[in-house]
């Protein structure tokens, strides 16, 4: 059976990369795709994909005119949630790879999606090799109590922490909540230098010229350290093939799940 695809933001840096990737499938049809600025013309032309004759649409709205069974949302968080709740009450599946969405925004959709019977897979990191960093530190956060992270992206990345980031702070919220020595209030000079408190637990982001997306997540217990580390490479490829797999395996969830593993085995 072919599953029917909607992509908003196929021209983009990922989305023209998982354009190009769900065009060589057998069993997935790109119906529509969304870009302002290609608005009007045939995705094809603008990847230069000729046999390729998506429509590209501006808006949410115009693109979900055309049935489909999955949304893949890729744009920019300001439109994001707006778009999943449209695809979502079209009756359409949702995987949400845009960062940027709290987790409020997340839990509305996955409430929304419940009243809809359909599944939201909201997955900040696509990678395969995130994904495998993402359960380690969950590992280790089962044995060891006291943890704070690290998110590392390019100068230009606006939103902060990272979708990665976020995701893996409200993963490993649910193992545990790592207590401070010194609390936050008792801090000896400018409290903003201990980072900042997301799912009960420290983040610092650093944004500079040359880092792509990395995440570190780093324990301390007794007298010893454990620190591990996930690094973006800086081709769009490494997204795709967990982006896939979330649009083939999301109808399989209803309401909200996070993260590419809860459609794997493991
Ligand atoms: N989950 C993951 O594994 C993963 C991996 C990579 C990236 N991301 C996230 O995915 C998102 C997109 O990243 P990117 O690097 O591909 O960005 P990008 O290169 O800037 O592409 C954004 C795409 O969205 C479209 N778009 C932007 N604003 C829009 C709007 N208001 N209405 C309609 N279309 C709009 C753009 O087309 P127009 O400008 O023509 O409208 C373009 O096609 C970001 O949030 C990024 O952090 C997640």
């Amino acid at each position: 059976m072919t599953i029917r695809v909607c992509l908003a933001g196929a021209t983009g840096w990922a989305g023209s990369a998982l354009a190009r990737a769900i065009a060589q499938t057998d069993d997935l049809e790109l119906v529509a795709g969304i870009s302002r600025q290609g608005a009007g013309r045939r995705l094809g032309e603008v990847l230069g994909l000729p046999a390729l004759d998506t429509p590209l649409y501006a808006s949410a709205e115009e693109a979900l005119a055309h049935a489909c069974d999955v949304f893949v949302e890729y744009t920019k968080p300001e439109v994001a949630k707006a778009n999943a709740s449209a695809a979502i009450r079209r009756g359409a599946h949702v995987v949400i790879g845009t960062s940027g969405l709290s987790d409020e925004d997340l839990q509305e959709l996955g409430e929304l999606a419940l009243a809809h019977h359909v599944g939201v897979l909201a997955v900040g990191n696509f990678s395969l090799a995130c994904v495998v960093m993402q359960k380690c530190a969950e590992l280790a956060a089962r044995y060891l109590p006291q943890w704070e992270l690290i998110d590392y992206a390019s100068a230009g990345k606006a939103d902060a922490p990272s979708g990665t980031t976020r995701e893996l702070a409200y993963r490993l919220s649910q193992v545990g909540s790592p207590p401070l020595t010194v609390p936050l209030d008792q801090v000896q000079g400018p409290v903003e230098t201990r980072g900042a408190t997301l799912n009960g637990m420290q983040v610092h982001s650093i944004r500079l010229p040359g880092y792509v997306i990395s995440i570190e997540a780093l324990f301390g217990h007794l007298d010893q350290k454990v620190s591990i580390r996930y690094d973006a490479g800086s081709s769009p490829d490494d997204y795709v093939q967990g982006a896939l797999l979330a649009i083939r395996r999301v109808h399989s969830i209803s309401g909200l799940e996070r993260g590419l593993d809860s459609v794997m085995e493991f």
